[in-house]
Parts: structure tokens; C-alpha cells; sequence
């Protein structure tokens, strides 16, 4: 186990609470929800353990329920899962009927609403893209990603296979995936890792605001000094095969200068190799833009697609076109492509375009500015930057005069704004990060948003009185 903060398990008396959009009547955790948490914790390994303990009942739109009558305002969106909000009823209604034909299974056998995922996917995706291959997590379509890098890269020569990611980047937890990852301590595990997985340093200084990104020139330049640097280690440029990045890093909403993406891609393509974007987490509205990789103006090779591609069920996809995605006789899986992730996720695509998400997503961005800017303005010794577009912000916090992350800070912070009804992202890296579904009403952003802002002033206050 380690050693991080842990959040209270005693049930304690908390402050009664009851607006438009939360309440909590009964101490938390709930007494009554604590034989649910305690089976959970014997029986599953801790990191599975260690979230806010509230146990879900039931979770509509930008709100969730448990049995108790206690009702937070979600800023996790089920971890950036649920853009067009919890329980949307466009989607039941779909899986509903899929239910009751019925038909939950169907291997990768031709099935009605895949090929209307398939074609509205390619639909939505940019115009020399004309292929999808569809699979259940995010790690997997990294995975495939990379696969699909290398085995193009191969066929120019044998030892084109080396992949770009940077530091600071998450892939997902497989092995592949995990090697992008650019977490050391998270690799740890791997002992060797795959010495042709080459990560460059995050070139964004995530204690600096955002301003950073559009300097281009500054962006190109530091990514030629990266380059050479990897020619000085003995990386030949020509056996690159491709290159990985999340429009922005997830812990920090950290979006990458804009020159130096440019420069990446020219480098790519000049060299026969792929960009792939990672819009697990950045996709399908999340940023303001449908794919977060539009704020830097490059084409990409593949876009890899989770989380909020289904908007609830398991579902994850690559994008690409055909001479990338029909050279490999291995792209299907067990459940890639099942029935009801498929069928929610054609009522969710169709559903954030009629609703215009995701230019909905870009307007209540003004909200989030805002709002960070204000907690920035209120705790300037210990918020020193934020990040973020769209629906997805972050401020940086640290120990106050240093550089070092404040972890526990961050995590007493979310505990009380959990006590007041707010269900927000533990990212364990000292950063407040919040991702509401697209579909939150302006004023419940802003009453979660306050409560971020009381509870870090009392969090702080507490501390004061302590030291
Ligand atoms: C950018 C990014 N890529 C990949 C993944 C992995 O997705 P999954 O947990 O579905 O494997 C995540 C998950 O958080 C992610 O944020």
C-alpha cells in the first residue's frame, strides 16, 4: 500500500447541505454505505479502494445519487467517460432495445449499428481518414496505435519501429502503453522496458500559465534542440516509425506549444512516420474542439479514441484510413465492437452533435477561466499556474515559495468539497483538475467552482490554525 493521504473512513458529522443541485443529509461516509466499502476494500486490491467513498446509486446527467438521498455535482464526468452526461436518455433508450431483442454478444460477426458506428465515427473524423477499428479500453487503442506505426514503419525498412512520447504522458496501463507512458515510477515494473520507445521532456513548464503555447518559434525551437539531443544519444531519425501525444497531458490539462507540435509533425512527415493523436481523454468535445489535436493545426495519422467515444459503455476506437488500417490481418478482438458499448455509443455521437456539445463545451470554457483565474487571485502563493481548454482545467498547486506539488494539500481539498457535495478528480499530483459532462448547467458549474474555492480556503485555514 502506499503512502499517500488517506481519506476519511469514519463516518464524521458534516455540515447539512441542500441547493438546486446537491445535498447531503447524513454523515459521510454514510454509516449505512460502509459495509458496501468495507467488502470492496477486503476483497479488491487498494488502488481500487483509495477513490472518495461515496457508493453510487445512481447518476443522471451532471449529477450522482446514492441510496441515502446524498446528491453531488459531478466534475469527473466518471473520468472524463461521460460528456453528454451520466444516464443520457437517448443512450438508454438504444440499449434498451438492444437488451430486450435480445443481443449482448456477436463476437465480431457483421452486426447492424457497428457499421453505423464505424461510418458515423469516420463520418466525424477528418477527411483522409476513412477507416475505424474498434476495441474496449484506451490502452488498447495505443497499443494499436503503436503496432500500426511499426508495422508501416517496417515495411520501409526493418529497423524503423522507434516511437516518440513524451514525459509526463499517459497511455494507459498495458504494457505497451505504459512504456509510452512518460511516469517513471509507474514503469517501474516493466524492468526493461522497450528500448525504441523514446521519450522526449515535456516541453510545456507546467508552473508557467498557459500564455507559454503560443509562443511557435519558441515551440520550434526547443523541439530541434530535443532532436538533436536524441541524434546525440545515437537515435537515428530515420528509424522512427511514429510519434504519440495527448492534445494535453492529463494530470495538468497540460496542452504542448503549439511550434512545437508543428515542428514535430514536419519531422514526421518527412520521414515517411505517423502522428498519432491521444484523444482518450481530449476527445469528443472535451476541449472546446471534437478532437483536442485541432488547437494545433497539423494533420494526424491515427486518433486514438476512449472514454467518451461510448460515453458509458466500454468502447475505444482508432482512427485512420485505409492504407494504415488494412495492412494487418490481427485487428479484431473479443469484445471490440460489442453490441450494447457500439449501440451506446451511436445515441451518444449522435447526441453531442445535435446538442452542439461541444460548442457548448467552448462557451462554458469563459466559466472555468474565470473561476480558476479567481481561486489563482485568492491563493497566489500556492496556485501558481492553470491549464486547460474547454471543459478541462487545472490549476497547479504547491508548498508555498517552492516547486514541490502538494499532494495531500490537493487531496484534503477534494475530501471537503466531497463533504459538500462536489465529486470532483483525485490525480494524486497536487493538481485541482475538474472535467463536468459537457451538459452541466451553467450555474451548477459555477456553485461546483465555489465550493472548490471554499474548501481550499478552509483546507488552508485549518492548516494555518495547525502550524
Ligand atoms: C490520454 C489517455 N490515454 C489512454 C488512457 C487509457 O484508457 P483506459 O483506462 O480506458 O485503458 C487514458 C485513461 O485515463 C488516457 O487519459
Amino acid at each position: 500500500m502506499s503512502e499517500e493521504y488517506l481519506f476519511h473512513r469514519q463516518p464524521k458529522e458534516v455540515p447539512l447541505i441542500e441547493t438546486k443541485h446537491r445535498r447531503i443529509r447524513t454523515m459521510i461516509p454514510v454509516p449505512e454505505s460502509m459495509e458496501i466499502i468495507e467488502r470492496s476494500v477486503k476483497y479488491e486490491p487498494w488502488s481500487m479502494n483509495h477513490q472518495l467513498y461515496a457508493v453510487w446509486d445512481k447518476a443522471v446527467d451532471y449529477q450522482v445519487f446514492d441510496r441515502w438521498g446524498n446528491i453531488w455535482i459531478d466534475f469527473s464526468s466518471g473520468i472524463f467517460v461521460t460528456n453528454t452526461g451520466h444516464g443520457n436518455p437517448a443512450m438508454v433508450e438504444a440499449i434498451r432495445e438492444m437488451i430486450d431483442k435480445p443481443l449482448l454478444n456477436s463476437y465480431y460477426y457483421f452486426l447492424e449499428q457497428r457499421s453505423l458506428l464505424s461510418e458515423q465515427l469516420v463520418k466525424m473524423s477528418p477527411k483522409h481518414m476513412d477507416k475505424v477499428f474498434l476495441l474496449t479500453t484506451g490502452a488498447e487503442s495505443t497499443e494499436c496505435a503503436m503496432k500500426l506505426c511499426r508495422i508501416r514503419g517496417r515495411k520501409k525498412n526493418p529497423d524503423k519501429v522507434g516511437m516518440l512520447a513524451f514525459s509526463g504522458a499517459f497511455h494507459g496501463k498495458t504494457l505497451g502503453a505504459q512504456t509510452m507512458s512518460g511516469k517513471p515510477a509507474a514503469q517501474a515494473w516493466i524492468g526493461r522496458p522497450d528500448p525504441y520507445i523514446y521519450h522526449l521532456p515535456c516541453p510545456t513548464d507546467p508552473f508557467r500559465d498557459m500564455d507559454q503555447i503560443y509562443d511557435e518559434e519558441a515551440g520550434r525551437q526547443k523541439f530541434q534542440e530535443d532532436i538533436e539531443n536524441l541524434q546525440k544519444q545515437g537515435v537515428d531519425p530515420d528509424t522512427i516509425a511514429g510519434a504519440i501525444f495527448e492534445p494535453y497531458q492529463g494530470w495538468a490539462a497540460l496542452f504542448y506549444p503549439i511550434g512545437y507540435i508543428k515542428a514535430l509533425r514536419e519531422f514526421l512527415t518527412e520521414r515517411g512516420a505517423l502522428l498519432v493523436s491521444d484523444e482518450v481523454q481530449a476527445g469528443f468535445g472535451r476541449t472546446g474542439k471534437l478532437f483536442g489535436y485541432e488547437y494545433y493545426g497539423v494533420d494526424v495519422d491515427l486518433i486514438c479514441c476512449g472514454k467518451a467515444v461510448s460515453g458509458a459503455l466500454p468502447l475505444s476506437a482508432v482512427l485512420g484510413n485505409r492504407e494504415i488500417l488494412d495492412v494487418d490481418g490481427s485487428l479484431n478482438s473479443t469484445h471490440g465492437g460489442s453490441p450494447l458499448p457500439v449501440t451506446s455509443a451511436l445515441a451518444n455521437l449522435k447526441y453531442l452533435e445535435a446538442e452542439h456539445l461541444v460548442e457548448k463545451a467552448k462557451e462554458k470554457e469563459k466559466i472555468l477561466k474565470e473561476k480558476f483565474s479567481e481561486l489563482k487571485d485568492r491563493f497566489p502563493d500556492r496556485v501558481v499556474s492553470i491549464h486547460g481548454m474547454g471543459m478541462a482545467y487545472a490549476a497547479i498547486v504547491v508548498k508555498p515559495g517552492t516547486r514541490e506539488l502538494d499532494v495531500e494539500l490537493v487531496d484534503r481539498i477534494i475530501e471537503r468539497a466531497f463533504e459538500k457535495g462536489l465529486m470532483s478528480i483525485r490525480t494524486m499530483t497536487g493538481t485541482i483538475k475538474v472535467g463536468p459532462p459537457l451538459t452541466i448547467p451553467e450555474d451548477a458549474l459555477i456553485e461546483g467552482m465555489d465550493i472548490v474555492i471554499e474548501s481550499m480556503g478552509e483546507i488552508i485555514a485549518e492548516q494555518d490554525g495547525r502550524a
